[in-house]
């Protein structure tokens, strides 16, 4: 499996058109360090982050599961930017401004719904679910409704994950697409239904989240229900012993031709994205409350014993794949010092409600970690917008967020 990772040492060039100000906050960036304070509470540094990183890289918005049918659609909002991103009478899912050609209102107002025809509120002009321009009334004989269709956004989906581009800028998902659909393959990502959705708005940057969910080196003392599930990942019993019990996880996983499936693909270009299996604790199935599978098992794979296979893709996507549902962790910046994070758990498109699973267990695992986690990183963003906090070392199992902030400051830098 591809492992391509660039050294934290790689001078931070570039940057040119940064003002002085952040273009010092970066230079004073000590690797090894978290990052001073502006980063995570400074307005001018969030106005950055969305221009340099938000906007530029590919942002995970739902799966096509959500929009199942014609007309189906949800809308995003991205700092000011809004989207609608609906599927048309062709079952494409599309992407396009949520913003009226005629004088700018928004179309869409809900977070989610079904469309025959999107109907812009102020004055009615009518849209079709791809866009174009059907109807603008009372508008002169010779206007021209095919020059006022709404905005296009890039958009793609891959195993039935959708993603957005809100620039120009976004690199291809080639590799994205070439790394991990061969493994998604099996969990047949693109037929699942929606069991549990569930949204917190996060008093914390988006880039603690990002931090906090690199690293296990909190998970003792913060996800007790974590790591009595996942092998390792307290690391208080000895590195020995978790080191051979995940040996014999991948032996019989490699037996049912099931790969470790691990990737840590960080290019020049920024885009970084990050794979790993982790076998379950003897008696755990799943990610569930008691170890029990909670849903049939997914797609085509070979059995139950397969852990769980996790994805990130920055800056936005977190998932957790075990074998019988998908939890998605999407995230979204709101402010300096807020982000929206919404998760979402899905199981295969047959299995019936009450009778195949109960969404309260299916969400148990991640609902009670999920939450641990929030309030771990608001707890963070309290101390370090506090005039006494000061960056402080990562700890030697802290590599995956002392990447995170190395990838971030290239973000900021590159052209
Ligand atoms: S602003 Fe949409 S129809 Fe006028
Ligand atoms: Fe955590």
């Amino acid at each position: 499996m591809r492992s391509q990772s660039i050294p934290c040492s790689t001078p931070l060039a570039g940057g040119t058109d940064l003002n002085p100000r952040v273009r010092a906050l970066i230079d004073g960036v000590r690797d090894g360090f978290s990052l001073d304070q502006p980063f995570y509470t400074d307005p001018e540094l969030f106005a950055l982050d969305l221009e340099k990183v938000w906007r530029r890289n590919w942002i995970y918005v739902c799966m096509g599961c959500q929009i199942p049918n014609p007309g189906d659609y949800i809308t995003y909002q991205l700092g000011t930017d809004r989207i609608i991103v609906i599927r048309g009478d062709d079952g494409v899912v599309r992407a396009m401004a949520n913003v009226c050609t005629h004088r700018g209102s928004i179309i869409c107002t809900e977070h989610a719904g079904n469309a025959r025809a999107l109907v812009c509120p102020y004055h009615a002009w009518v849209y079709g679910r791809d866009g174009e321009l059907r109807a603008a009334r009372m508008m002169p004989a010779d206007f021209d409704r095919s020059r006022h269709g709404l905005a296009q956004v890039r958009c793609e989906m891959i195993a039935g994950f959708v993603f957005v581009a809100f620039s120009d800028h976004a690199p291809d998902l080639a590799t994205w697409r070439a790394e991990f659909e061969p493994h998604l393959a099996a969990y047949q990502t693109d037929r699942l239904k929606v069991a549990v959705s569930k949204t917190y708005d996060c008093n914390a940057n988006w880039k603690l989240l990002a931090e906090n969910f690199r690293e296990c080196y909190h998970c003792h003392s913060g996800h007790p229900e974590y790591i009595r599930a996942i092998i390792g990942s307290g690391m208080h019993e000895p590195r020995e012993k978790a080191d051979a019990e995940t040996r014999r996880a991948q032996d019989a996983w490699k037996a049912q031709g099931v790969g470790n499936d691990s990737v840590d693909y960080d290019d020049a270009n920024g885009d970084w994205h990050y794979s790993a299996r982790y076998p379950f604790a003897p008696g755990f199935r799943t990610m569930s409350e008691d170890g029990a599978r909670v849903a049939p098992l997914l797609g085509r794979l070979p059995s139950e014993d397969v852990g769980t296979y996790s994805i990130v893709m920055y800056p936005n996507l977190w998932m957790d794949c075990p074998p019988d549902h998908l939890m998605t962790m999407r995230v979204t910046p709101r402010a300096a010092d807020r982000c929206e994070v919404r998760f979402d758990w899905f199981v295969r498109d047959d299995a019936r409600e009450g009778v195949d699973y109960d969404p309260a267990k299916v969400s148990w695992f991640w609902t009670v970690t999920g939450e641990q986690d929030v309030r771990l990183c608001e707890d963070n963003q309290a101390g370090v917008a506090s005039p006494r906090y000061r960056p402080g070392p990562y700890a030697p199992a802290e590599g995956g967020p002392r990447h995170v902030i190395q990838w971030y400051l290239r973000q900021l830098v590159r052209p």
